[in-house]
């Protein structure tokens, strides 16, 4: 099975990671579209004419299941995808709120590019899981992405964003661009959990697999 995996840039290579390990028999095609990123702070037209550019690539050289390894793509993107496209398998990844608000955790930050928080999807993943007494605040991180891209000046852009923020017992890393930097976030929230989707994908990725290939030549049971 042939899986297509995209981001706008490097941050998605986590989200590989995690399903590599998991599946290590399938082949991959990974699109890492760097001229593009920041994704996070383009509209939702600009977004999708990217893309279906990348989608229609990937389904030429034979993916089956597309990862789309990029929060922003996923909850501005994936809806009209799947519509333009039944006839492929998408795999999202949304902030992963819903694992930190399943936790006892009382204050959870999230943080994820402007697209990600502005995204109605974020809105409802919010809606659905916070808790009776559970604080979450969304945290848009403009330029993060692009500055972990391009190797720009990471400490001052951290201390831009995050200098005043404190007391958090789980941050969510809403951008797969951050979880190449998760001991520099840690720096700034010694004692919260850090969470991000990667796992989650991945266990999403290996049960579609399952389903289509039980018996399958290459699935090798999941280990
Ligand atoms: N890594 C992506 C995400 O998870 C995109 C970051 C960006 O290009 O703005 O949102």
């Amino acid at each position: 099975m042939k899986i297509g995996i995209f981001d706008s840039g490097k941050g998605g290579t986590t989200i590989y990671r995690a399903i590599k390990k998991i599946l290590p028999s399938e082949e991959y095609l990974y699109v890492a579209d760097s001229k593009n990123c920041p994704y996070g702070e383009k509209t939702d037209e600009e977004l999708m004419k990217i893309v279906t550019k990348i989608v229609d690539d990937l389904k030429e050289w034979g993916a089956e299941i597309i990862v789309i390894a990029c929060n922003t793509a996923t909850t501005r993107c994936i809806e009209r995808l799947r519509k333009m496209y039944p006839e492929l398998l998408f795999v999202g990844t949304e902030p992963a709120i819903k694992q930190a608000a399943r936790s006892n955790h009382n204050r959870i930050l999230v943080m994820a590019t402007p697209g990600t928080i502005e995204s109605e999807r974020t809105k409802s993943l919010l809606a659905e899981n916070k808790k009776n007494g559970q604080t979450i605040k969304l945290l848009a991180c403009p330029g993060l992405a692009d500055t972990i891209e391009n190797g720009l000046d990471l400490d001052k852009k951290l201390d831009e964003l995050l200098s005043k923020e404190k007391e958090y017992d789980a941050v969510v890393l809403g951008c797969t661009h951050y979880s190449l930097i998760k001991d520099e976030i840690q720096k700034f929230f010694p004692n919260a959990e850090l969470v991000d989707g990667c796992e989650g994908v991945a266990r999403q990725v290996e049960k579609l697999i399952k389903k289509i290939e039980p018996n399958g030549s290459k699935y090798n049971g999941g280990r």
